[in-house]
C-alpha cells in the first residue's frame, strides 16, 4: 500500500483518485509536521542529541498545554497486582498535563479509586513507571523510564482549580472508576462517565444528569489526585528511509543530562 503525506485537513481531488484506487492518504496535522521537520533538521547540526534534549523537554511542555499538540496524550505503563497471574504490566492513554523542564518531571491527573493509584499505593511511596510517546505521522517514539509518585492531597489544590467545571464530572463517580455498572446503576452513572477526560464538551453532561452530577461533583474533589513522574532517562526511536536513528539519554538526580549516546536502532 502506498500511503501519501498531506497536510491540512481538506479532501482533495488527489484524495478521491488514491481510495478509489485503495491506496491510503496519511493526512499530517500542522502540528505533526512542524515536530518532524524541526527533529528533521535537529539531527544535521553538529550537536543534535543535545539539541535534540533541549528540544524535546521543550516540547513535551507545550504538550501539556495545547490539545492540539502531538504529545499531548501518551501511554502510561505501570505494574499491577493481578489476581490470575500475579504482577502484571498495564498502559492506558492519559493526558498530560504538567512538565518542568528542569526537574525533568511529567505531570497528569487521575482518580485516587483508579487501579493505576491503587497500585501505586500497594506498592511504596514510588514506582517505576514507563511513558510511550508516539505520533505514526512522524514516525518519532519516545520511550520514557521514570519513578512515579503521588503528590500529597493537600498540595493539589491548585490543580484542581485549573480543572474546567465540566472535567471535573470524570472524577464524580459514586463507584470507582472500573465497576462493573448494573442495570439500576447505568443511570446514575451516566452523570459522571459521559463526561470526557479531555472535556471535548460540557453538553455532554445529559441534562437528566446535571442535578445529580453537581452534587457528585461536590465530591469530586476527594477523588481527584496528581501523578507525579520523575523521568531519568529517554529513549527516542526515529524511522526515516534515508536510515533509523534511536538516541538514549540519561539524567542525573538534579535532571541534568549526563550522558547521551546512539544507539543501534
Ligand atoms: C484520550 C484519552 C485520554 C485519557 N486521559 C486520562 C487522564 O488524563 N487521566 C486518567 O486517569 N485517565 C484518562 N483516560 C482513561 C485511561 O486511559 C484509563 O482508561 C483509566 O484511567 C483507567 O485506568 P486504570 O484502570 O488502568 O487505572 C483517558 C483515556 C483516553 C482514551
Amino acid at each position: 500500500m502506498r500511503v501519501v503525506i498531506q497536510t491540512g485537513t481538506k479532501r482533495t481531488l488527489l484524495d478521491e483518485v488514491l481510495s478509489s484506487r485503495g491506496e491510503g492518504v496519511l493526512r499530517m496535522s500542522d502540528d505533526d509536521s512542524r515536530l518532524k521537520q524541526e527533529f528533521e533538521k535537529l539531527l544535521k547540526q553538529p550537536d543534535a542529541p543535545q539539541q535534540i534534549d533541549q528540544w524535546m523537554w521543550s516540547e513535551l511542555s507545550s504538550g501539556s498545554h495545547s490539545r492540539k499538540h502531538p504529545w499531548n496524550l501518551a501511554v502510561y505503563c505501570s505494574l499491577a497486582e493481578d489476581a490470575l497471574h500475579g504482577l502484571v504490566p498495564r498502559s492506558r492513554t492519559v493526558v498530560i498535563r504538567d512538565v518542568d523542564v528542569t526537574q525533568r518531571s511529567i505531570d497528569f491527573y487521575t482518580d485516587i479509586r483508579s487501579e493505576k493509584v491503587v497500585s501505586l499505593r500497594d506498592r511504596a511511596a514510588s514506582q517505576r513507571i514507563c511513558w510511550t510517546f508516539y505520533r505514526h505521522e512522524t514516525r518519532l517514539q519516545l520511550r520514557l523510564d521514570a519513578r512515579a509518585e503521588l503528590l500529597p492531597l493537600d498540595s493539589v489544590n491548585e490543580q484542581w482549580h485549573r480543572t474546567p467545571q465540566h472535567s471535573r464530572g470524570a472524577y464524580a463517580s459514586v463507584d470507582p472508576p472500573g465497576t462493573t455498572l448494573t442495570q439500576s446503576s447505568t443511570h446514575q452513572h451516566k452523570a459522571s462517565v459521559s463526561i470526557d477526560p479531555l472535556s471535548v464538551s460540557s453538553a455532554s453532561l445529559g441534562d437528566v444528569a446535571i442535578g445529580r452530577a453537581a452534587l457528585q461533583i461536590e465530591k469530586a474533589k476527594d477523588n481527584f489526585c496528581v501523578i507525579r513522574t520523575i523521568v531519568d532517562s529517554v529513549e527516542m526511536v526515529h524511522l526515516a528511509p534515508d536510515g533509523n536513528r534511536r538516541v538514549h539519554f540519561v539524567y542525573d538526580a538534579e535532571g541534568r543530562c549526563d550522558e547521551v549516546s546512539w544507539l543501534v536502532p
